[in-house]
């Protein structure tokens, strides 16, 4: 029968202090000016490359590699982490979301019967980011939900929509919205009252994630749930426009806005009887309006009128919380993570980032898990990160605190798993600011020294990847890779993660000589990393998981 056993690995020790280092958004490209990694000082990381050429190589990080729908599909945070902690490459929700989409199951579904119940009387609001990043939403899947509910009974709909510009350029939510005006005008054709209700910037309006600013959740509701906002236009095209114009901000920031009737009522507060639907796919950055439209105690603002509606989740965000307890499609199942198998082996860990990526290395390492395995053995520290600031004002961000706190951890000797993410050249890079993001790879690089240096002496063992690119391409291409120039001949700054692969490098006093990678792997991607630190570990990786990185030769 199933067993949390590992069996022991043939040549490697047990009780080594493993360091497992992610860079968040350090992908490896061409060394240009646009290529922040290569501008900034990283001795550090640069040495791990140009050092022993059998402990240092490229990984995937993207597209199917780690279970997004095509090799065109840049990575991310969510199924990187996956992949790195569960050793498995699970199709994720964007793949899930378009099978049920395609195959037309997402309406025979429990969630999608739910929230049809008020179709007849109530209206449908749709809330989500829009936008074809495909990391959290996809603008196409939204065409497909509202042809499809309209087609089964839903009279009246209204989309609050969240401009992007992160995941994709700035400056294209212009055209997001212009594309979905455009089915709304056809479905209004055919006699449903469709409309855009509400929108703003993703990163001030209801996008923050991990708690760390309840202020951005509050903008949502009051402008979706309340229908007030400071910002009131006729259409959503004229509110993109005119806010990026007058008050300067770029998509991801845009203040909240509502649309208003002739009469300067807002067209789509939502009232009892409505259903709701948040159509992201992907959890961090929906959750937390998840818990404002479902839970009955709720003391994170205050929302005023609490309506009695119908919500359901594109996905279930939290399978531990249960939240949202109704949703269209079931989330990867993703079970038997390297963390659990390790924990239940006896290996003590010790998980650190800052707010804004604390939930990658535990939530998402963890299978989108939240809370400990085993709280004896485990310790899971987070670091505020700065609130109300975009981090190219502060591009060191907590990377010093976190090197710190994970140096502090090894040195104790209490864990054999030490884990850390750097969030700097993914944060930094996202606002777009290419000096900004060249001070946070140096400040990423300056951590992983303080790592390493602890491992040093400890005797332990080190691995340092990354779990997608961004900061190592900070210019938007064309085909042949030149850099894409507007009509004024400026560059299109790239805002967004890459297709570009990951570095993964290994090594530390306590890392048997032999140890080195294999060449006989096709294409492995990050996935291979969790039996590769089971090794580290001194264990073999369970049958069903992705093949080690490494062997070990005599010598
Ligand atoms: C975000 O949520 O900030 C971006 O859309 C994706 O970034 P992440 O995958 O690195 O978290
Ligand atoms: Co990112």
């Amino acid at each position: 029968g199933f067993s949390w056993t590992l069996p022991d690995h043939p040549k490697l020790p047990k009780g080594k202090t493993v360091a497992v280092v992610v860079l968040d958004g350090w992908g490896e490209a061409n060394a240009d000016k646009y290529n922040c990694i290569h501008v900034a000082q990283t001795p550090v990381m640069d040495s791990l490359k140009n050092g022993a050429p059998e402990r240092w190589r490229l990984v995937k990080a993207h597209g199917t590699a780690v279970g997004l729908p095509s090799d065109d599909d840049m990575g991310n945070s969510e199924v990187g982490h996956n992949a790195l902690g569960a050793g498995r490459i699970y199709a994720q929700g964007a793949k899930l979301v378009d099978l049920a989409l395609a195959s037309g199951k997402i309406y025979d579904g429990e969630g999608f019967n739910y929230i049809k119940e008020c179709f007849d009387k109530g209206t449908l609001h749709l809330i989500g980011l829009l936008s074809d990043g495909g990391v959290h939403s996809r603008l196409d899947q939204v065409q497909l939900l509202l042809k499809g509910a309209s087609e089964r009974g839903a009279k009246r709909i209204r989309v609050h929509i969240l401009t992007d510009g992160r995941d994709v350029l700035d400056g294209s939510s212009v055209g997001f919205v212009e594309t979905l005006e455009n089915d709304l005008s056809q479905l209004r054709e055919k006699g449903i009252d469709a409309q855009i209700a509400s929108g703003g910037g993703r990163m001030y309006v209801t996008m923050d994630r991990y708690e760390n600013d309840w202020d951005v959740v509050k903008r949502g509701w009051d402008a979706q749930v309340l229908g007030e906002a400071p910002y009131k236009f006729k259409n959503a095209i004229e509110a993109v426009k005119t806010l990026r114009a007058e008050t300067k901000t770029n998509d991801q920031y845009l203040p909240p806005f509502v649309i208003v009737d002739e009469s300067g009522k807002s067209v789509g507060p939502v009232v009892d009887g409505d259903a709701v639907v948040t159509f992201n796919f992907r959890a961090d950055r929906m959750v937390m309006l998840a818990k404002a439209l479902e839970y009955a105690d709720f003391d994170k603002f205050d929302r005023v009128r609490v309506p009695k509606i119908r919500y359901a989740g594109m996905l279930q965000y939290d399978g531990e919380l249960k939240l949202p307890s109704r949703y269209l499609v079931s989330p990867p199942e993703i079970e038997r993570t390297s963390g659990e198998y390790l924990v239940k082996n006896g290996v003590r860990t010790f998980a650190c980032s800052e707010t804004v990526k604390f939930g990658h290395v535990t939530f998402f390492w963890n299978g989108n898990r939240s809370g400990y395995f085993d709280e004896t053995k485990e310790e899971y520290v987070e670091i505020p990160s700065d609130s109300g600031i975009t981090f190219n004002v502060k591009p060191n961000m907590k990377a010093l605190e976190i090197a710190e706190k994970a140096r502090d951890a090894i040195l104790s000797g209490k864990f054999d798993q030490v884990r850390v993410n750097l969030p700097n050249g993914d944060m930094v890079g996202h606002t777009g600011d290419i000096e900004a993001t060249v001070v946070a790879c140096k400040a990423a690089d300056e951590a992983v020294k303080i790592i390493l240096d602890a491992i040093e002496q400890v005797g332990g063992i080190y691995l340092v990847t990354a779990d997608h690119g961004n900061a190592e391409d900070m210019v938007k291409r064309n085909k042949s890779g030149q850099p894409l120039l507007d009509k004024n001949g400026a560059i299109q700054i790239l805002t967004s993660h890459t297709l570009q692969p990951v570095p993964v490098a290994i090594g530390g006093p306590g890392l048997h000589p032999g140890v080195r990678f294999r060449s006989d792997i096709q294409a492995p991607g990050l996935a291979n990393v969790a039996a590769t630190v089971m090794n580290f570990h001194g264990y073999e990786a369970p049958a069903d998981y992705e093949t080690t990185l490494i062997e070990v030769v005599d010598n």
